[in-house]
């Protein structure tokens, strides 16, 4: 039996996710499954909805996790509020606006895109063009582009949406349980993340809250959403005082689900943020100090995914092999048109901490220096301490 018992490596995961896991919420996997609608379950279901709207920072009753991950939260919420004939504007400046854009395409949508520089915010002023010319009932955008280490500043976002009357779908799949997200106060009609990242669960479920107007929308939609496992009009019965069967949802997965966001409300969102924040400019501090680049500008940087250009000649899969293999480190590559360009560093829920950051900066340089390339590790390691310091 031993032989085929299952052995991992142990892994300090620092990529775009999936991230290290706390021993806690390992533990809470390890309770007993019981039944979809055995009371004590519908007690887990409730929490884990009250403690998603506290990480939302949202009232909307329709806020728990759907089954699957990020991209089921990504395409519950377009099949819910698109529909055929709808006209849709797309904001697409990385990987995940991409996908978005096709989700949205396969609704029979009238859609619009945007399209964004990789690596730059969508500049809101095309936005408002957009908005000035057609009467559109949704926007949708990227909040946290795992792809380019963007974060999308929201006011003007808000402000357009809000002054044209504009339906909100965000992503917030790197940004949920990291960096402020502030579903009420900016109006965001839905919004979908997922487990394994800020919120520092295994992936398989998806966080997603809709506004009561979304809800209603999808009510009254001329025909049904065109996904019945998605959509919210049913899973609503489910999670809410009706109780209707609609899937066996993963007891388990939900367990550590409902224990990470405890660890979030222990440690207190605000203290969350600033936790990640310090680590993300203690890591840059000291990439800088070594003498490398990063690919965004200081202002649009996400606290939460780091993007660092490669060196010119460094040999990108040959780097990552060797930190896997020599560190158990687990760092990114780029996607689509960064492929082989950028480095993808996460800092996220539990693996957004001290000791992480100066074991990357040492295992990156002893990577970079084998094909040749220098970097001054000792002002890198300096610099990160002394914005740890701060
Ligand atoms: C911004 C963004 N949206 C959507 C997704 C899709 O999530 P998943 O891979 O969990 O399905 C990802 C995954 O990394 C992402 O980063």
């Amino acid at each position: 039996m031993a032989a085929n018992r299952i052995e991992l490596p142990k892994r300090k995961l620092m990529g775009p996710g999936p991230l290290e896991i706390h021993p806690r919420v390992y533990q809470a996997l390890t309770s007993p499954v019981i039944g979809y609608l055995d009371p004590d379950y519908l007690k887990i279901l409730d929490q884990v909805g009250e403690k998603l709207r506290m990480v939302f920072q949202t009232r909307n009753r329709a806020t728990n996790a759907m089954p699957g991950t990020g991209t089921s939260g990504m395409e519950a919420c377009v099949a819910n509020l698109i529909e055929p004939g709808d006209k849709v504007l797309v904001c697409v400046h990385g990987y995940f606006g991409d996908r978005l854009r096709q989700m949205v395409e396969r609704q029979d949508a009238q859609m619009s895109v945007i399209e964004g520089e990789w690596g730059k915010p969508i500049d809101p002023g095309e936005i408002e063009s957009a908005f000035k010319s057609e009467a559109y009932k949704v926007l949708a955008i990227v909040h946290a582009e795992t792809s380019t280490g963007v974060l999308q500043p929201m006011d003007e976002v808000v402000r357009l949406t809000r002054e044209y009357g504009v339906m909100l779908l965000l992503d917030t799949v790197t940004s949920l349980g990291g960096v402020e997200v502030k579903m009420d106060e900016w109006g965001v009609d839905a919004a979908y993340s997922c487990s394994q990242k800020c919120i520092g669960c295994p992936p398989g479920v998806a966080p997603v809250s809709f506004s009561d107007r979304a809800v209603e929308a999808a009510r009254s939609r001329k025909q049904p959403v065109r996904s019945w496992y998605l959509d919210i009009t049913l899973l609503e019965k489910y999670w809410g005082s009706e109780r209707v069967y609609h899937h066996t949802s993963s007891s388990t997965l939900n367990y550590a689900l409902l224990e990470a966001l405890t660890l979030i409300e222990e440690e207190g969102l605000q203290n969350r943020f600033a936790r990640h924040l310090k680590n993300h400019r203690a890591l840059v501090a000291g990439v800088e100090a070594m003498g490398l680049e990063m690919l965004v500008s200081p202002e649009h940087r996400l606290p939460t995914l780091n993007t660092i250009r490669i060196p010119q000649g460094v040999d990108d899969v040959k780097a990552r092999s060797y930190l896997l293999e020599t560190f158990d480190l687990e760092i990114g590559g780029g996607l689509g048109a960064l492929k082989g360009k950028v480095w993808r560093v996460g800092q996220m829920g539990y693996s957004s901490s001290a000791e992480n950051v100066l074991f990357f900066l040492s295992a990156i340089n002893r990577a970079l220096s084998l094909q040749g390339h220098q970097t001054d590790l000792a002002s890198g390691t300096q610099a990160a301490m002394s914005a740890l310091d701060a």
